[in-house]
Protein backbone atom coordinates (compact mmCIF):
# COMPACT_ATOMS: atom_id res chain seq x y z
CA UNK A 1 0.00 0.00 0.00
CA UNK A 2 1.36 3.62 -0.86
CA UNK A 3 2.40 5.60 2.09
CA UNK A 4 1.32 9.61 2.02
CA UNK A 5 2.54 12.38 3.23
CA UNK A 6 0.84 14.42 6.18
CA UNK A 7 1.91 18.07 6.32
CA UNK A 8 0.73 20.52 8.83
CA UNK A 9 0.69 23.92 6.93
CA UNK A 10 -0.10 27.34 8.78
CA UNK A 11 -0.93 30.56 6.87
CA UNK A 12 -2.14 28.89 3.78
CA UNK A 13 -5.37 31.11 2.70
CA UNK A 14 -3.14 33.19 0.67
CA UNK A 15 0.98 34.44 -0.14
CA UNK A 16 3.23 31.87 -0.36
CA UNK A 17 1.45 29.63 2.01
CA UNK A 18 -1.83 29.01 -0.52
CA UNK A 19 1.31 27.94 -2.97
CA UNK A 20 2.37 25.75 -0.82
CA UNK A 21 -0.50 24.16 0.01
CA UNK A 22 -1.31 24.21 -3.95
CA UNK A 23 1.68 22.30 -4.48
CA UNK A 24 1.34 19.86 -1.98
CA UNK A 25 -1.84 19.14 -3.21
CA UNK A 26 -0.98 15.22 -4.86
CA UNK A 27 -3.35 12.01 -4.90
CA UNK A 28 -3.25 10.90 -1.38
CA UNK A 29 -1.16 13.65 0.53
CA UNK A 30 -2.78 14.50 3.70
CA UNK A 31 -3.13 18.49 4.41
CA UNK A 32 -4.23 19.93 7.58
CA UNK A 33 -4.50 24.16 6.58
CA UNK A 34 -4.65 26.63 9.88
CA UNK A 35 -5.16 30.36 8.86
CA UNK A 36 -7.57 32.58 10.02
CA UNK A 37 -9.61 32.59 6.47
CA UNK A 38 -10.41 28.91 4.45
CA UNK A 39 -9.66 28.98 0.85
CA UNK A 40 -12.83 27.60 -1.13
CA UNK A 41 -10.36 27.36 -4.65
CA UNK A 42 -7.80 25.22 -2.61
CA UNK A 43 -10.65 22.59 -1.35
CA UNK A 44 -11.95 22.60 -4.96
CA UNK A 45 -8.19 22.07 -5.97
CA UNK A 46 -7.54 19.72 -3.30
CA UNK A 47 -10.47 17.41 -4.12
CA UNK A 48 -9.21 17.40 -7.79
CA UNK A 49 -6.13 16.48 -6.76
CA UNK A 50 -7.82 13.65 -4.28
CA UNK A 51 -5.73 15.44 -1.43
CA UNK A 52 -7.37 14.42 1.91
CA UNK A 53 -7.46 18.17 2.67
CA UNK A 54 -8.56 19.75 6.59
CA UNK A 55 -8.99 23.66 6.80
CA UNK A 56 -9.09 24.81 10.28
CA UNK A 57 -10.06 28.38 10.57
CA UNK A 58 -8.16 29.57 13.60
CA UNK A 59 -6.42 32.95 15.41
CA UNK A 60 -2.63 31.67 15.98
CA UNK A 61 -2.62 35.08 18.19
CA UNK A 62 -3.73 32.51 20.74
CA UNK A 63 -2.18 29.48 19.90
CA UNK A 64 -2.36 26.74 22.58
CA UNK A 65 -5.84 26.14 22.18
CA UNK A 66 -4.78 25.30 18.40
CA UNK A 67 -1.82 23.46 19.29
CA UNK A 68 -4.13 21.50 21.97
CA UNK A 69 -6.95 20.70 18.72
CA UNK A 70 -3.46 19.59 16.89
CA UNK A 71 -2.39 17.09 19.61
CA UNK A 72 -6.07 15.82 19.08
CA UNK A 73 -6.31 15.75 15.36
CA UNK A 74 -2.74 13.94 15.17
CA UNK A 75 -3.61 10.99 17.55
CA UNK A 76 -6.81 10.20 15.49
CA UNK A 77 -4.03 9.76 12.16
CA UNK A 78 -2.98 6.64 11.62
CA UNK A 79 0.64 6.02 11.33
CA UNK A 80 0.98 3.04 9.47
CA UNK A 81 -1.05 4.99 6.78
CA UNK A 82 1.99 7.37 6.17
CA UNK A 83 5.40 8.00 4.61
CA UNK A 84 6.11 11.11 6.72
CA UNK A 85 4.91 14.09 9.01
CA UNK A 86 6.10 17.15 8.49
CA UNK A 87 4.69 20.79 10.12
CA UNK A 88 5.71 23.90 8.26
CA UNK A 89 5.16 26.91 9.72
CA UNK A 90 4.45 29.66 8.12
CA UNK A 91 2.03 32.08 8.78
CA UNK A 92 3.54 35.15 9.98
CA UNK A 93 3.03 39.11 10.19
CA UNK A 94 5.30 41.67 10.05
CA UNK A 95 2.96 43.47 12.65
CA UNK A 96 3.99 47.00 13.74
CA UNK A 97 6.27 49.25 11.52
CA UNK A 98 8.15 52.11 13.86
CA UNK A 99 10.43 52.50 16.55
CA UNK A 100 9.53 50.20 19.25
CA UNK A 101 8.05 53.25 21.88
CA UNK A 102 5.18 53.81 19.15
CA UNK A 103 4.15 50.27 19.32
CA UNK A 104 0.77 49.84 21.34
CA UNK A 105 0.98 46.55 23.98
CA UNK A 106 -1.67 45.22 21.34
CA UNK A 107 0.95 45.45 18.43
CA UNK A 108 3.95 44.16 20.53
CA UNK A 109 1.72 40.82 22.58
CA UNK A 110 0.46 40.03 18.55
CA UNK A 111 3.58 40.32 16.81
CA UNK A 112 5.12 37.53 19.18
CA UNK A 113 2.38 35.75 19.49
CA UNK A 114 1.56 35.13 15.92
CA UNK A 115 5.56 34.77 14.88
CA UNK A 116 7.06 33.19 17.54
CA UNK A 117 4.89 31.82 20.06
CA UNK A 118 2.57 30.03 17.79
CA UNK A 119 5.38 28.38 15.99
CA UNK A 120 6.98 27.15 19.37
CA UNK A 121 3.28 25.91 20.31
CA UNK A 122 2.56 24.23 17.36
CA UNK A 123 6.15 22.27 16.84
CA UNK A 124 6.12 21.29 20.57
CA UNK A 125 2.70 19.61 20.09
CA UNK A 126 3.64 18.06 16.80
CA UNK A 127 6.79 17.05 18.54
CA UNK A 128 5.16 15.07 21.62
CA UNK A 129 1.83 13.59 19.49
CA UNK A 130 4.46 12.50 16.32
CA UNK A 131 7.14 10.90 18.67
CA UNK A 132 6.38 7.27 18.74
CA UNK A 133 4.91 6.74 15.09
CA UNK A 134 9.03 6.08 13.60
CA UNK A 135 8.65 8.03 10.79
CA UNK A 136 10.87 10.58 9.08
CA UNK A 137 9.70 13.77 10.87
CA UNK A 138 10.72 17.15 9.76
CA UNK A 139 9.56 20.37 10.72
CA UNK A 140 10.14 23.48 8.57
CA UNK A 141 10.32 27.09 10.33
CA UNK A 142 9.80 30.17 7.41
CA UNK A 143 11.84 32.60 8.76
CA UNK A 144 13.38 35.74 7.67
CA UNK A 145 16.72 36.97 6.65
CA UNK A 146 15.40 39.82 9.03
CA UNK A 147 15.56 37.17 11.71
CA UNK A 148 19.80 37.98 11.25
CA UNK A 149 19.87 41.16 9.84
CA UNK A 150 18.18 44.18 12.38
CA UNK A 151 16.16 46.62 10.12
CA UNK A 152 14.65 49.95 12.24
CA UNK A 153 10.77 49.81 12.47
CA UNK A 154 10.51 45.82 12.57
CA UNK A 155 12.25 45.56 15.94
CA UNK A 156 9.25 42.69 16.86
CA UNK A 157 9.35 40.85 13.55
CA UNK A 158 13.28 40.84 13.51
CA UNK A 159 13.11 39.52 17.29
CA UNK A 160 10.32 36.86 16.28
CA UNK A 161 12.18 35.77 13.45
CA UNK A 162 15.73 35.70 15.56
CA UNK A 163 14.06 33.98 18.35
CA UNK A 164 12.10 31.40 15.67
CA UNK A 165 15.69 30.49 14.11
CA UNK A 166 17.49 30.11 18.15
CA UNK A 167 14.31 27.90 19.02
CA UNK A 168 15.31 25.74 15.92
CA UNK A 169 18.76 25.27 16.93
CA UNK A 170 17.85 24.17 20.32
CA UNK A 171 15.12 21.46 19.12
CA UNK A 172 17.88 20.10 17.10
CA UNK A 173 19.81 19.53 19.81
CA UNK A 174 17.22 18.02 21.54
CA UNK A 175 16.36 15.63 18.67
CA UNK A 176 19.54 14.43 17.93
CA UNK A 177 19.62 12.69 21.33
CA UNK A 178 16.64 10.90 20.41
CA UNK A 179 16.97 7.67 18.42
CA UNK A 180 14.27 8.69 16.09
CA UNK A 181 14.40 12.15 16.83
CA UNK A 182 12.85 14.82 13.82
CA UNK A 183 14.66 17.09 12.47
CA UNK A 184 14.27 21.09 11.82
CA UNK A 185 15.02 23.56 9.40
CA UNK A 186 14.53 27.71 9.98
CA UNK A 187 14.80 28.60 6.39
CA UNK A 188 15.01 32.46 5.00
CA UNK A 189 12.68 31.96 1.63
CA UNK A 190 13.65 34.89 0.03
CA UNK A 191 12.13 38.10 -0.65
CA UNK A 192 8.48 37.30 -1.99
CA UNK A 193 5.56 39.33 -4.09
CA UNK A 194 2.58 38.83 -1.02
CA UNK A 195 0.86 41.27 0.93
CA UNK A 196 3.91 41.13 3.69
CA UNK A 197 5.38 43.05 0.77
CA UNK A 198 2.81 45.53 -0.12
CA UNK A 199 2.39 46.22 4.05
CA UNK A 200 6.06 47.30 3.53
CA UNK A 201 5.75 48.97 1.06
CA UNK A 202 3.03 51.30 2.63
CA UNK A 203 5.08 51.95 5.96
CA UNK A 204 5.61 55.80 6.83
CA UNK A 205 9.20 56.41 5.94
CA UNK A 206 9.22 58.76 8.88
CA UNK A 207 8.35 55.43 11.05
CA UNK A 208 10.41 52.79 8.88
CA UNK A 209 13.23 54.36 6.79
CA UNK A 210 14.02 50.97 4.74
CA UNK A 211 10.50 51.67 2.88
CA UNK A 212 12.27 53.14 -0.29
CA UNK A 213 14.29 49.74 -0.66
CA UNK A 214 11.31 47.98 -0.83
CA UNK A 215 9.61 49.65 -2.90
CA UNK A 216 12.46 49.46 -5.52
CA UNK A 217 12.72 45.61 -5.28
CA UNK A 218 8.82 45.80 -6.48
CA UNK A 219 9.67 48.57 -9.66
CA UNK A 220 13.01 46.32 -10.18
CA UNK A 221 10.74 43.38 -10.43
CA UNK A 222 13.23 41.94 -7.99
CA UNK A 223 10.52 39.88 -5.79
CA UNK A 224 10.23 36.25 -6.15
CA UNK A 225 6.80 35.30 -6.98
CA UNK A 226 4.81 33.15 -4.59
CA UNK A 227 4.24 29.56 -6.40
CA UNK A 228 8.47 30.22 -7.09
CA UNK A 229 9.35 30.78 -3.63
CA UNK A 230 7.03 27.59 -2.67
CA UNK A 231 8.65 25.31 -5.04
CA UNK A 232 11.98 26.42 -3.76
CA UNK A 233 11.09 26.35 0.39
CA UNK A 234 9.13 22.27 -0.62
CA UNK A 235 12.37 21.66 -2.55
CA UNK A 236 14.37 22.47 0.52
CA UNK A 237 11.91 20.24 3.06
CA UNK A 238 12.57 17.29 0.48
CA UNK A 239 16.32 17.72 0.62
CA UNK A 240 18.30 14.31 1.60
CA UNK A 241 20.27 16.34 4.07
CA UNK A 242 16.79 18.83 5.30
CA UNK A 243 18.70 19.36 8.93
CA UNK A 244 22.01 20.45 8.64
CA UNK A 245 22.32 22.98 8.58
CA UNK A 246 19.75 24.59 10.58
CA UNK A 247 19.70 27.82 10.24
CA UNK A 248 19.40 27.96 5.92
CA UNK A 249 18.61 30.69 3.45
CA UNK A 250 16.89 29.32 -0.26
CA UNK A 251 19.04 32.19 -1.36
CA UNK A 252 22.24 30.37 -0.64
CA UNK A 253 20.69 26.82 -1.33
N1 LIG B 1 6.97 38.06 1.70
C1 LIG B 1 8.26 38.14 1.97
O1 LIG B 1 9.02 38.86 1.29
C2 LIG B 1 8.85 37.33 3.10
C3 LIG B 1 10.22 37.45 3.33
C4 LIG B 1 10.81 36.72 4.36
C5 LIG B 1 10.01 35.88 5.13
N2 LIG B 1 8.68 35.78 4.87
C6 LIG B 1 7.90 34.87 5.70
O2 LIG B 1 7.17 33.97 4.88
C7 LIG B 1 5.96 33.58 5.54
C8 LIG B 1 4.79 33.77 4.61
O3 LIG B 1 4.70 35.16 4.31
P1 LIG B 1 3.80 35.77 3.14
O4 LIG B 1 4.63 36.82 2.52
O5 LIG B 1 3.22 34.68 2.31
O6 LIG B 1 2.68 36.50 4.02
P2 LIG B 1 1.18 36.90 3.69
O7 LIG B 1 0.91 36.92 2.22
O8 LIG B 1 0.95 38.14 4.47
O9 LIG B 1 0.35 35.66 4.32
C9 LIG B 1 0.38 35.45 5.69
C10 LIG B 1 -0.35 34.16 6.04
O10 LIG B 1 -0.32 34.03 7.46
C11 LIG B 1 -1.64 33.88 7.94
N3 LIG B 1 -1.84 34.57 9.22
C12 LIG B 1 -1.56 35.86 9.51
N4 LIG B 1 -1.99 36.16 10.76
C13 LIG B 1 -2.54 35.02 11.25
C14 LIG B 1 -3.18 34.69 12.48
N5 LIG B 1 -3.35 35.59 13.45
N6 LIG B 1 -3.65 33.43 12.64
C15 LIG B 1 -3.53 32.51 11.66
N7 LIG B 1 -2.92 32.76 10.48
C16 LIG B 1 -2.45 34.01 10.28
C17 LIG B 1 -2.53 34.53 6.89
O11 LIG B 1 -3.82 33.93 6.89
P3 LIG B 1 -5.14 34.64 7.45
O12 LIG B 1 -5.05 36.09 7.14
O13 LIG B 1 -6.23 33.91 6.71
O14 LIG B 1 -5.16 34.35 8.90
C18 LIG B 1 -1.80 34.19 5.59
O15 LIG B 1 -2.22 32.93 5.12
C19 LIG B 1 5.88 34.43 6.81
O16 LIG B 1 6.33 33.68 7.92
C20 LIG B 1 6.85 35.57 6.55
O17 LIG B 1 7.37 36.12 7.73
C21 LIG B 1 8.08 36.49 3.87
Amino acid sequence: MARHDLTILTGASRGMGLAMARQLCVQGAVLLCISRNRSEALQSWADDQGTQLTQWTADLADAAPVAEQLRGWLQAQDPATLGSARLINNAGVIGHLGPLDTAAAQDIAMALRIDLEAPVQLAAAFLATTGAWGLPRRILNISSGLGRRAMAGTALYCAAKAGMDHVSRCVALDEARKPHGARIVSLAPGVIDTGMQTELREGDPQEFPDRDNFQRLKDDAALTSPEQAARQVLAYLARPDFGEPVIADVREA
